[in-house]
């Protein structure tokens, strides 16, 4: 096949044009793929306008391969092709990981990658593209482009060129503004209303959308050094509390005082007939509660409210291992989804205060993006992880108990 590309009777407006329209494409391409995978529309790419530049670049690094390659194997040039995207995809990646300070795609997660710039798997798809889009859409794009007239071609370039070099200015603002948001966020955290982390949080929303390992960026730099910090301070809690509480019972009658009219509430107590770890979620979030109510009193925190929270951390009626119930279909995943139903079966049974409310939204931190508000809602969240870890590892024990049981039992 000839390469249509290199004619030099045609002016440096109409490769502009092509450019354009391979940007375009590549735009379409991804906002499929990931409208797909977040079942929603979402505007990818970094430049606000419908273009991703890397696929141009990408669409002309191949055009002038195939010029110097047209009559090799087609194995030889799927090889060539899929090497040199492959390099432009590791350089771009390298350079705005150095010019941003962050990754705007991480493939460290996949097999055979590199340094989470490139992987095997895309590497793949990007030279299987390559093949199909010089054998079918080059020929066709081109053959139509260069009937164009040429002053049209030649506004339409300038306008293009002018529109993309304020849109890259105004993205890389924006890329900006969402690393020192960030730093922000992490920095006034504690300072911020809830309402005015949702709005910066919110401000980020498209960007985070169009690139979801932004999302590991957001949690290496807030929660991760949050928990850092919360973890020094709850860790030393361990010898001075816990131990010294185990296999206390009754419990205090402050605390109870603190609690009865949940505890006694028809609804709540259905919770007794749903398993959740080796126990039920009543004995569970009654754990949960009391030790929270011990480490907040000690700490003299509210611990009013965070025995109320915890009580109502997995206010939720539904089997967690076996689940297809309209509060939660079988498709949408309960560790995400739970604090949400069981914030909202606490507003309908009881009147729940901002704490609370944080205690059980926020139970399951750091898995959701935004971290606790109030020291009551971490030790909550800790108390949580202490104890469902202790329970699994005791029903482990069990198991293996009986099953070593069953077997002496079989032997002469
Ligand atoms: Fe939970
Ligand atoms: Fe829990």
């Amino acid at each position: 096949m000839k390469n249509l590309m290199f004619n030099d009777t045609i002016s440096f407006f109409y490769y502009i044009l092509l450019f354009a329209i391979y940007c375009f494409m590549g735009w379409t391409l991804e906002v499929i793929y990931r409208s797909i995978a977040q079942r929603k529309f979402v505007n990818a790419g970094f430049l606000f306008g419908p273009f991703i530049p890397i696929y141009g670049l990408g669409a002309f690094i191949i055009i002038v391969m195939q010029h110097f390659f047209q009559d090799g194997h087609l194995v030889a040039r799927f090889i060539v092709f899929g090497l040199a995207i492959t390099l432009m995809e590791y350089l771009t990646g390298f350079l705005s990981e150095k010019i941003f300070k962050m990754k705007l795609w991480d493939y460290s997660e996949n097999k055979f990658n590199l340094h989470g710039h490139v992987c095997l798997h895309f590497s793949i798809i990007w030279a299987l593209l390559a093949l199909v889009f010089l054998r079918f859409v080059h020929p066709a794009v081109f053959q139509r482009v260069v009937l164009l007239d040429e002053e049209v071609a030649k506004i339409t370039g300038i306008v293009f060129m002018i529109y993309f070099g304020i849109d890259y200015t105004f993205s890389v603002m924006s890329l900006a503004a969402f690393r020192k948001g960030v730093a922000y966020l992490y920095d006034q955290y504690f300072n911020l209303s809830s309402i005015e982390i949702e709005d910066i949080l919110q401000s980020f929303q498209r960007l985070r959308e169009a690139f979801p390992d932004l999302n590991k960026y957001v949690n290496q730099n807030i929660n991760g050094r949050i928990k850092i910090k919360v973890d020094s301070f709850l860790k030393p809690l361990q010898e001075k509390i816990i131990l010294e509480m185990e296999g206390r019972r009754p419990f205090e009658k402050e605390y109870y005082e603190a609690v009865q009219d949940i505890l006694q509430h028809e609804e709540f107590l259905k919770l007794k007939d749903y398993f959740h770890h080796n126990s039920s979620i009543y004995h569970h979030v009654h754990d949960v509660a009391y030790l929270s109510y011990r480490i907040s009193k000690y700490l003299k925190l509210d611990y009013r409210s965070a025995a109320r929270g915890a009580l109502l951390h997995d206010f939720f009626l539904y089997d967690w291992r076996n689940h297809d119930v309209p509060d939660l279909p079988r498709e949408k995943f309960h560790g995400l989804e739970h604090p949400k139903i069981a914030v909202a079966n606490a507003r309908k049974h009881f009147s729940i205060n901002d704490i609370e409310e944080d205690i059980i939204k926020k139970h399951m931190w750091p898995l959701t993006i935004v971290p606790p508000k109030y020291k009551e809602s971490y030790i909550v969240s800790f108390a949580d992880k202490y104890l469902s870890s202790r329970e699994f590892i005791n029903e482990y024990k069990k198991r293996i108990n009986r099953r070593q049981g069953k077997k002496s039992a079989k032997k002469p």
